[in-house]
């Protein structure tokens, strides 16, 4: 049947995963079809109804509702069975504020958070998902991958930056397009759950760091997909025409963005030249850089070097069970203050806001929120921007190779930087905001390219600078290093039968600094997991195999600290300790120690960095 196989193909270019052993694979390139793992027939059969589920996680700090507040006050916004949804309008419910919402206002929202909790039976590929609401997307994740017996998992996200939204009537969708047949069997059962706390009365002003009005960079209703832009090439540009209200006198971007199909492993990929001279036509090339680029009009007001998150299903499905990759429950968002462009976009005209990926190969997912403040004393601000740098990219690649064997060195950078002043009820305030990426990506291919090590780093830093003629409002800077390492090493490729060895080594390593008027904080997150697994495979199915995965979470801040150490091995913790304290004594013995009380810590701690 001509129309469902291509329903099923293009389908399964929506899942979060197409596995990259066909690019590790030269000699099974050739064939049409490119390698899907399943799990083995076996895993199903020895189903048994009475093991309880298995629980993924991704490793991140708990959300911790503020001390003293009220709550939490949950609201159920949507419950679901995602079978054959692919392709199918996204599942949508009215979305109304909670009663208690209702009745303490905004002003006492403290806290507000999404929970995605959901179970699966079965065998299915991991499926990307998006949570909007009324078209601002809330929530960018992946699903589990099931197993027979059963899994249950649950990924929050701190939603309380809303809060503008969260006050209105709108309309909650969820896409997640999955397909069931008697081999993929598995159904995703989800609920989505609004949890609020709230500030005991009296309330206190309304918090700054919050849009007064969140206007959605994405595609409307009604949809066969997710609201998102798909991006398919690298001079596919998709944007949204929208005019601002004309007393904005802030704007930040948060963009969303995942990878998938031809560049679900962008960072892996060869550049075309090398994939020509082999003949390997069908796997995908466009060598291994990707930024995302993100213009108003016709300035680039901002790039995302992504955090290269790989989904439950990458590399080896084995090495994410049941500690999920970093980012994949949770994918992360990018801001760019636009602030400094508010003068041309303050006339009440519409304007273009677009998004755009470098080299990219079919598919990227792609929207963004747009968050404005308000003067709620004046019908109009004025801007101007007064001094703007955007030189081009810089992308070198340094490629050798002879036949299948070879490596290639791409290195880049960019930087932009944007100053301008908005005129409004607060006065005349200057604000800057600067990015400066670099990039170094090594891809190297032996044993007649059966063996493929990647190593790349991704060092990104942006910053907001802003002030008024007498002070400093506002200085924060986040600092962002993404270390990567893959190998994969393929043997024993004996007809559709073969091994693959495989060991991922990725991080977050993050400092934040932010002062100003509304005090000072700073953060820092390292991040790290290490994974190695190998498989066997026969006729596109994984048979056997074995994965283990050990990641080290390191939070230090001002708003309190969080480690954890966890180890799982073939689908077990096998070590899992955590603490919340941020002394260094007894540090990581799985014992509980308060945070509360531990400013002298704190104080310590910030008389080091600072
Ligand atoms: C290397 O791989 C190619 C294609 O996969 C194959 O034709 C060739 O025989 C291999 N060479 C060696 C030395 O194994
Ligand atoms: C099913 O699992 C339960 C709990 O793990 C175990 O007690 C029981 O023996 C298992 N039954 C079979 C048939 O394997
Ligand atoms: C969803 O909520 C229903 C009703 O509370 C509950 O029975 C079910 O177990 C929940 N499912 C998940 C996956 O959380
Ligand atoms: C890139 O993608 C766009 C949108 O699908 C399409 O219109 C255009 O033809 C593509 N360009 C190339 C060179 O494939
Ligand atoms: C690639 O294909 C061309 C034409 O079919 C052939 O001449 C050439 O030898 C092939 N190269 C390799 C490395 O297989
Ligand atoms: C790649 O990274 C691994 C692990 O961090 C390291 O052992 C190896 O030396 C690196 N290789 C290159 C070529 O940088
Ligand atoms: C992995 O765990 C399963 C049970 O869940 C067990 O049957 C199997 O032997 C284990 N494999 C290894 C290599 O430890
Ligand atoms: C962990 O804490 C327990 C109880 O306080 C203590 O007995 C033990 O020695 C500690 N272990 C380490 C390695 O500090």
């Amino acid at each position: 049947m001509a129309s469902a196989t291509a329903a099923s193909a293009s389908a399964s270019r929506r899942r979060c995963l197409l596995l990259v052993a066909a690019l590790l694979l030269p000699l099974a390139v050739e064939a049409a079809v490119p390698h899907r793992h399943r799990l083995p027939s076996h895993h199903l059969a020895s189903h048994n109804t009475s093991e309880p589920p298995t629980t993924f996680f991704e490793v991140d700090r708990p959300i911790q509702p503020p001390r003293g507040s009220l709550g939490p006050c949950s609201t159920l916004l949507l419950s679901h069975s995602f079978g054959a949804t692919y392709g199918l309008p996204p599942v949508t419910a009215a979305y109304a504020p909670s009663a208690c919402l209702a009745a303490s206002g905004r002003g006492s929202l403290a806290l507000a958070v999404l929970e995605w909790s959901a179970d699966c039976r079965g065998r299915q590929f991991d499926r990307i998902f998006g949570v909007w609401l009324s078209g601002a997307e809330l929530l960018r994740s992946c699903t589990a991958e099931p197993r027979a017996t059963g899994i249950v998992w649950s990924v929050s996200r701190d939603v309380t930056r809303y809060a503008a939204l969260l006050v209105e009537p709108g309309e909650i969708a969820v896409y997640l397009g999955n397909l069931v047949d008697s081999t993929y069997t598995g159904v995703y059962h989800a609920n989505l759950t609004l949890h609020l706390y709230f500030h005991p009365a009296p309330p206190p002003p309304p918090p700054p760091q919050q849009a007064d009005l969140i206007v959605p960079i994405s595609r409307s209703l009604p949809l066969n997909d997710g609201q998102w832009f798909a991006i398919q090439n690298a001079t596919d540009v998709q944007s949204k025409k929208l005019s601002i209200p004309s007393n904005t006198y802030r704007a930040v971007l948060e963009v969303f963005v995942s990878f998938h199909s031809n560049d679900e492993f962008w960072y892996t990929n060869p550049p075309n030249e090398y994939l020509e001279a082999n003949n390997m036509s069908s796997v995908p090339g466009n060598g291994a850089f990707r930024e995302v680029i993100v213009r108003v009009n016709d300035d680039i007001v901002g790039a995302v070097w992504p955090f290269t998150v790989i989904y439950t299903g990458g590399i080896n499905p084995l090495l994410w069970r049941p500690i999920t990759g970093i980012g994949s429950f949770n994918l992360p968002t990018y801001d760019i203050d636009i602030t400094p462009f508010l003068g041309k976009l303050l006339d009440g005209n519409e304007h273009d806001f677009g998004f755009g990926v470098t080299n990219a190969l079919d598919l990227w997912y792609i929207d963004a929120n747009l968050h404005l403040w308000l003067d709620h004393r004046s019908e109009k601000t004025t801007g101007s921007l007064m001094s703007y740098d955007a030189p081009a990219l810089v992308l070198n690649v340094d490629s050798g190779f002879s036949g299948l064997d070879g490596q290639f060195v791409t290195s880049a950078s960019r930087h932009i930087s944007a100053t301008g002043s908005v005129k409004s009820s607060y006065g005349e305030i200057t604000t800057n905001f600067y990015q400066r990426f670099s990039y170094v990506n090594s891809n190297c291919f032996s044993d007649n390219g059966t063996v493929q090590v990647v190593n790349q780093t991704i060092d990104g830093k942006s910053g907001v600078f802003a002030k008024d003629s007498s002070a400093v409002l506002l200085s924060e800077e986040i600092h962002q290093v993404f270390p990567l390492h893959v190998y994969t090493g393929t043997s024993d490729q004996v007809g559709d039968e073969y091994s693959l060895i495989s060991f991922v080594k990725l991080g977050v390593n993050e400092k934040k600094t932010s002062g100003g008027k509304l005090g000072f904080s700073y953060s820092s997150l390292w991040n790290t997991q290490s994974a190695r697994g190998s498989m066997k495979v026969k006729n596109n199915l994984v048979v056997g195999g074995l994965g283990e995965t050990h990641e080290v979470y390191k939070y230090i801040g001002t708003d309190g600290c969080y480690f954890r150490d966890v180890s799982s091995k073939n689908y077990t913790v096998i070590l899992d300790q955590s603490s919340d304290s941020c002394t260094k004594r007894k540090p990581y013995n799985g014992t509980k120690f308060s945070s509360r009380n531990d400013q002298s810590a704190r104080r310590k701690l910030l008389g080091k960095k600072l």
